[in-house]
């Protein structure tokens, strides 16, 4: 059969409730045009984010059931404890209550002041962990990244010949090494097993141990096996396996691929690491066997992995993200090519051209999606990434201007998304008049979440 279908039914759904344009203009005026001051129940469509807000299934449920709550020694960890090593394979798995408390605790471990740690791109929460801690995060994205509009099947790649100089530069300096799989900040993009493992080998051949930033390391799995001709015919849990073969450690927010609405994880093969992460969990998060979490998220979460791992899952996953991007940009839309995992990204500054980057592209068309058609998107232009000095008042801006739209897991059916594509291609015919917008108050750090504005 060509067609793919969602692999599930629905026993329990939640309404939605319909708005039209003018209410929208309303509620926009009134949340300062900042979406993330928009309440989740005035939003028809919500692809703000993948990031905790999928559907569980009702195996998930069921396990949930058998979550036992003990302080410690808790079965439910141990059930944790076991798929985490199944599928990822390290020694020592830490539960975190979400993936920054686990970039938290290993930058608190391993980094110090004046240290660097490279990555394909720095998701901002790792960024800001490992600033925190007083080093330089480095983004080294393969050269194909930069071309938006560039087919190429991993463009998530980390730039190999940029690492080594990085490496060879900073002897004694660099902790560790990450890669984000896929590149949440490069477009949702997969990494190739081949640039995993040359990574590996760089960073071993200098001592450097290699991170995994893992958060969707199911659908990454997924594109090795569709795009790498001698993964063919192998087991999505046995491409992952090997990924992680070759690391040393990894971060996860299982909000991602974990199909979870919280938790995350810390792992490493390093035992004296593994005994100073877990002190600080128990500082900060808790107990080695619940570390942040109820016994039954992570019941959740160990059923969730492997839910992930499901071949028509992934298939129907991929097959809905692309059937969103293609039907985009066949009448024209500027998105970032190939379309991604979990996401699509709009292309604003392509798109909207009369708009300056003074203007904020990006934003204007996340408050025109919404007042046109009540889709919730995110701008990561320079909203997100662009900075005021309070002295000057001079702007940088963002080397790209993109809007994107994040799939939840498992929540949204293909006329949903069909709506969400006839709306798109609605602003699109009429983009020459979405107006540009300009701040009228931020908060000086991760203005973005904060921030007011007005309409030009
Ligand atoms: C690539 C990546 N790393 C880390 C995180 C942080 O995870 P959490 O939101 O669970 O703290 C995210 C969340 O979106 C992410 O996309």
């Amino acid at each position: 059969m060509a067609r793919i279908i969602e692999p599930f039914r629905i026993k329990v759904v939640e309404p939605i409730r319909m708005t039209d344009p003018e209410e929208r203009a309303q509620i926009l005026a009134e949340a300062g045009y900042n979406l993330f001051r928009v309440a989740s129940d005035a939003i028809l469509i919500d692809l703000l984010t993948d990031s905790g807000t999928g559907a569980m299934s009702a195996h998930q449920w069921g396990a949930m059931m058998q979550g036992d709550e003990s302080y410690a020694g808790s079965p439910s960890f141990h059930r944790f404890k076991h798929t985490v090593k199944d599928i990822f394979g390290f020694r020592h798995v830490i539960p975190t209550h979400q993936g920054r408390a686990a970039e938290r605790i290993l930058a608190t471990t391993l980094v110090k002041p004046g240290d660097v740690v490279p990555n394909n791109t720095h998701f901002d929460t790792t960024r800001a962990n490992i600033e925190a801690a007083g080093a330089t995060a480095i983004d080294l994205p393969c050269a194909e990244s930069r071309d938006l509009a560039a087919y190429h099947p991993f463009k998530g790649n980390i730039d190999l010949a940029a690492l080594e100089h990085v490496l060879d530069e900073n002897t004694g300096k660099v902790p560790f090494a990450m890669i984000t799989i896929t590149n949440n900040g490069g477009g949702g993009q997969p990494v190739s097993m081949d640039n995993m493992r040359a990574m590996a080998e760089i960073c071993q051949a200098r001592g450097v141990p290699f991170y995994v930033d893992a958060c969707r390391f199911a659908e990454n799995a997924y594109f090795i096996k569709t795009r790498s001709p001698e993964y063919a015919e192998t087991d999505l849990i046995d491409i992952a396996r090997e990924m992680f073969s070759y690391a040393d450690g990894c971060t996860m927010s299982a909000k991602k691929d974990g199909m979870a609405n919280i938790g995350g994880f810390l792992c490493s093969n390093d035992d004296a690491v593994a005994r100073q992460e877990e002190e600080i969990l128990i500082l900060t998060e808790g107990f080695p066997t619940y570390g942040g979490l109820a016994g039954r998220d992570l019941e959740a979460i160990a059923v969730g992995l492997y839910e992930a791992l499901a071949l028509d899952y992934q298939r129907y996953r991929s097959a809905s993200t692309r059937y969103l991007g293609e039907h985009i940009a066949e009448a024209g839309v500027p998105i970032v090519q190939p379309p991604g995992g979990h996401a699509i990204y709009i292309d604003a500054q392509a798109m909207l051209p009369h708009l300056p980057q003074a203007h904020y592209p990006g934003q204007a068309l996340v408050v025109e999606l919404y007042r046109h058609g009540g889709i919730r998107a995110v701008e990561i232009g320079s909203v997100m990434f662009g900075t005021r000095d309070p002295a000057t008042g001079a702007e940088t801006y963002a080397e790209h201007e993109l809007v994107r739209l994040a799939i939840p897991r498992r929540v949204y059916t293909k006329s949903h998304i069909d709506y969400v594509v006839e709306s798109i291609l609605e602003v699109y015919e009429h983009r020459d008049q979405v107006r540009g917008i300009r701040i009228v108050e931020q908060p000086p750090m991760l203005r973005h979440f904060m921030a007011r504005f007005a309409m030009r």
